[in-house]
């Protein structure tokens, strides 16, 4: 039997274009959530919407890792832009993960999740490999077929960053609260309210993961500003081309 792949996002949006292209389909349901079974790209995979937040992306994690025995995980969706940089409708490889609304000082560090020892949470490096090459391949190609909707919202060039992804409960949504998470965190590429959970409980499950996120806004007071629009139509099909540029070139197991 060759390797099973979680696909996993918060919205129904940013999952819509990988559903669609789901070959023979099985759903079933647990904790809420709608798990979709099938075949994608030559690979058996599971589908699932995880919900918004560190809670719920981690339950789906859980679930994932022990109820579904899957090989690796990849984590897919939008997230706010924190470097001058990065622009709205570039990629980001997440390389290590944290949870920037973590804080038990002063027991433990700031940011530092209690009795791990760590703030910082490693993705698998080779699946983050993999998964940059098919981020920017793909972003040539798709380039095409999105260019209308990429000139609509004001996208150029998109491009792709590999680093720092921080997570928490938190839709940023001010200019004050981006300079703050800035200043605390000047090497956080993208903010978005999910990642380091799901690497905290991959860690722990000894499962490889990565996250791959599209720039959907720049975290400040214009952050819902073509929001909605900007998912469904630029992240969920660009986020579902370069997962599936992935799915292509790995070997059947
Ligand atoms: N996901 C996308 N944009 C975000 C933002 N500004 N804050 C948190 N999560 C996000």
């Amino acid at each position: 039997m060759g390797l099973r792949f979680a696909l996993v996002a918060a919205l129904e949006e940013e999952l819509r274009t990988l559903l669609a292209a789901l070959q023979s389909p099985v759903t079933e349901h647990h904790a809420g959530r709608a798990f979709h079974r099938g075949r994608l790209d030559g690979h058996e995979v599971v589908l699932v919407r995880s919900g918004i937040g560190k809670v719920a992306a981690a339950t789906t994690a859980l679930l994932l890792a022990d109820r579904y025995g899957v090989d690796a995980l990849v984590f897919t969706g939008v997230a706010g832009a924190l470097q001058p940089a990065a622009s709205i409708g570039d990629v980001v490889v997440a390389r290590e993960l944290l949870q920037h609304d973590m804080d038990a000082s002063p027991l433990f560090p700031r940011h530092e999740v209690p009795l791990t020892g760590r703030s910082h949470f490693p993705t698998d490096a080779d699946l983050s490999d993999a998964l940059a090459r098919a981020a920017r391949d793909a972003l040539e190609a798709e380039r095409i077929g999105l260019d209308s909707s990429f000139a609509a919202l004001g996208i150029d060039r998109p491009r792709v960053h590999e680093g720092l992804v921080v997570s928490g409960d938190r839709f940023v949504a001010t200019s004050l609260e981006r300079t703050a998470l800035r200043t605390e965190l000047p090497d956080a590429l993208a903010v978005e309210m999910e990642g380091a959970a799901v690497a905290q409980v991959c860690l722990d499950c000894d499962l490889p993961f990565a996250v791959l996120r599209t720039l959907s806004d720049c975290a400040d007071d214009s952050a819902h500003v073509d929001f909605g629009r900007f998912v469904a139509e630029v992240a969920g099909p660009l986020g579902a081309a370069i997962v599936r540029t992935w799915l292509r070139r790995v070997e059947p197991a």
